[in-house]
């Protein structure tokens, strides 16, 4: 085979000057949610996105688990430093925790060499033309400019050591006919990665005019015009018109996390993230709220499963092949993408279960106003009863734990209480109810009596004798939310309780009603209501609502999936079922970690453990 040297002369480029901005036209501030900007979420923000399986949500943030967090299965990695770890996940955590240890290759460590990422003929050491060596191949390669994205270019600059990754993957115009290099890396991230390493490299052969991926790296001293930029939380400004289009251009995906829009080729999750169109249906839950799983086509799911090395192989192909047929047929797949790794390790996660019915009964009239409901409709609804009256509703949310309201217990008289389970009627009772006693009871430690801040208290059931669990035959916990972005104002959702109907008419069978939430709700009760802790929810003619009785008792919603949540706890509200006065709700996602801190996050963690 004839071997030529590069004849980079012959090559023109520009690094800062040639970026064209795309669809430059939608004026992009519009997109962007600048209140919530100033919460400063990036990819380590749990209530914005799921954690990656090597970290764990602890207050809103993913923070790196420790080694032997990570599940046992798996096949070896090798890192960098020269050690093999068990699984990819336990050599991520090592990173997570001190960013030495960095992925090298699939497999146990042996003498291989290394893997290196250079930048080349660039005016300054961050920038220039990208060359990679991969791990046993003995020469660099350029990588093709054929699929370089912003989100490649990025880790190049991790690996180049400039950590808030590229400020752009700069232009390279190829102006002469010589093309000396019979090869280029087509090289593909996903944006989790450290280093391009763990990204899938297969080589391609040069076709005709070929152009190579270059990069310029963020260095903070960089002066650079404002003017028009978008300010990622790491620092760098990337283009405005970047913002909100599905790609991660700033490397800690700030520029997704605020939007109440999205770019063309990118799809809005309810919660005002942005995420590239081939994130939907690809298998993977990428919303909080899981829409982008929703309506698509049987085959992910019916996807075989294989041993982890066969499915990267296979995702390599699918991704070489399927999803951009653009790419020509004469490419070798080197190295297997890690993201396939990623996903596999994510599905051996513990999971717990809630907030799914069982099959039956899931069929409703829809009928405005309050409705009597039927045996299972609500297995997490329970009563607490005192002196054989039932003065609250509450919540079952897993273990032996009821989530009810402040208002409605007292410590000093847990013996006192009665907790029902699946009770409808309580003059005619239905079978397989349960009656339990209460062990403890946990109030908020903010709970004001007088403004009813903080009106959320837990009770933890006595379990029957000789009995490890609390068992109940037929309840089921509701989930407890782990983001206040999981469900949105106008979205509708359900009440149900025992309490008074509107003319204070007493009421013996449990009913339910159908309510949206709320925003503004200040507007209605100024100076009352507080934003982070309440929610309201109601009906435009106030017809449906909460009242007397109903307190502790469950406002649940349900999301995309089918899956329950208890979004509010019956709190307060002015009168009953007037429209200027809607029902005012305990916010539950904002005590997401009061309640793990005393039921254990094991009991109500559903992601991010
Ligand atoms: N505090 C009441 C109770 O103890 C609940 C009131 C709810 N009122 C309303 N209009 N949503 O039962």
């Amino acid at each position: 085979m004839k071997r030529v040297h590069a004849a980079l002369l012959f090559l023109s480029f520009c690094l800062t000057s040639c970026e064209v901005p795309s669809a430059g036209a939608v004026p992009q501030e519009d997109l962007v949610d600048t209140k919530c900007l100033l919460n400063k979420y990036t990819h380590r923000s749990c209530s914005k996105v799921f954690c990656q399986p090597w970290e764990k949500c602890v207050d809103g943030t993913c923070t790196c688990k420790l080694p032997y967090q990570c599940p046992k299965n798996g096949t070896s990695v090798c890192s960098t430093d020269g050690k093999s770890y068990p699984t990819y996940c336990h050599l991520k955590s090592y990173g997570c925790l001190n960013r030495r240890a960095k992925f090298l290759k699939n497999g146990i460590c042996t003498a291989e060499g290394k893997f290196s990422v250079t930048l080349n003929f660039g005016n300054t050491d961050s920038e220039g033309i990208v060359k990679v060596k991969l791990v046993g191949q003995d020469k660099e390669m350029f990588i093709c400019k054929n699929n370089w994205g912003m989100v490649e270019a990025n880790v190049a600059c991790y690996d180049s050591g400039f950590p808030q990754g590229a400020l752009n993957t700069a232009k390279w115009i190829h102006s002469s006919g010589d093309t000396s290099n019979t090869e280029c890396l087509q090289v593909r991230c996903q944006g989790f990665e450290t280093t391009l390493a763990e990204c899938s490299f297969s080589k391609r052969r040069f076709l005709g005019q070929q152009e190579v991926a270059t990069v310029l790296c963020y260095t903070p001293d960089a002066d650079l015009q404002a003017h028009e930029s978008f300010q990622c939380v790491n620092g760098k400004p990337i283009p405005l018109g970047r913002a909100c289009d599905g790609v991660n251009d700033c490397g800690d995906q700030s520029d997704e996390l605020c939007c109440r829009g999205c770019q063309e080729g990118s799809f809005l999750c309810k919660s005002g993230v942005c995420i590239p169109n081939q994130h939907r249906c690809n298998g993977e839950v990428d919303c909080i709220t899981g829409e982008d799983e929703i309506g698509c086509a049987e085959s992910h799911e019916g996807r075989a499963p294989a041993t982890p090395l066969s499915r990267s192989f296979q995702d390599g192909l699918l991704h070489s092949g399927v999803e951009h047929p653009e790419v020509p047929e004469e490419t070798e797949i080197l190295t297997a993408a890690m993201d396939t790794e990623r996903k596999w390790i994510k599905s051996l996660l513990p999971k717990i279960s809630c907030g799914i019915k069982r099959p039956t009964h899931t069929r409703r009239k829809r009928i405005v106003g309050g409705k009597p409901a039927q045996t299972g409709d609500f297995p997490w609804q329970v009563a607490i009863k005192e002196e054989g009256k039932i003065k609250c509703g509450g919540i079952y949310i897993g273990g032996c734990w009821i989530l009810t309201a402040a208002h409605c217990v007292r410590p000093s008289r847990a013996h006192h209480y009665q907790i029902w389970t699946s009770l409808i009627d309580w003059i005619q009772l239905n079978s397989g109810i349960g009656v339990q006693k209460v062990e403890r009871i946990i109030i908020h430690e903010g709970y004001n009596g007088t403004t009813y801040q903080n009106d959320i208290a837990l009770i933890e059931m006595k379990k029957h004798l000789k009995q490890e669990e609390c068992v109940f035959a037929n309840s089921i916990p509701a989930c407890v939310p782990w983001s206040p972005y999981l469900f949105q104002p106008k979205d509708s959702c359900i009440i149900s309780g025992w309490g008074r109907e509107k003319d204070n008419q007493k009421v013996y069978s449990l009913r339910w009603g159908e309510v949206n939430l709320i925003s503004n709700c200040s507007q209605y009760y100024p100076n009352r209501y507080y934003e982070k802790e309440m929610e309201c929810a109601g009906t435009t003619d106030g017809s449906i609502d909460a009242c007397k009785g109903d307190s502790g008792g469950p406002l649940v919603c349900t999301n995309a999936n089918n899956v329950t949540y208890v979004w509010g706890i019956v709190s307060w509200g002015e009168n009953c079922g007037q429209p200027e006065f809607p029902g005012v709700y305990t916010k539950v996602a904002n005590y997401f970690d009061w309640i793990s801190y005393h039921v254990g996050r094991a009991l109500i963690s559903q992601y991010n453990v």
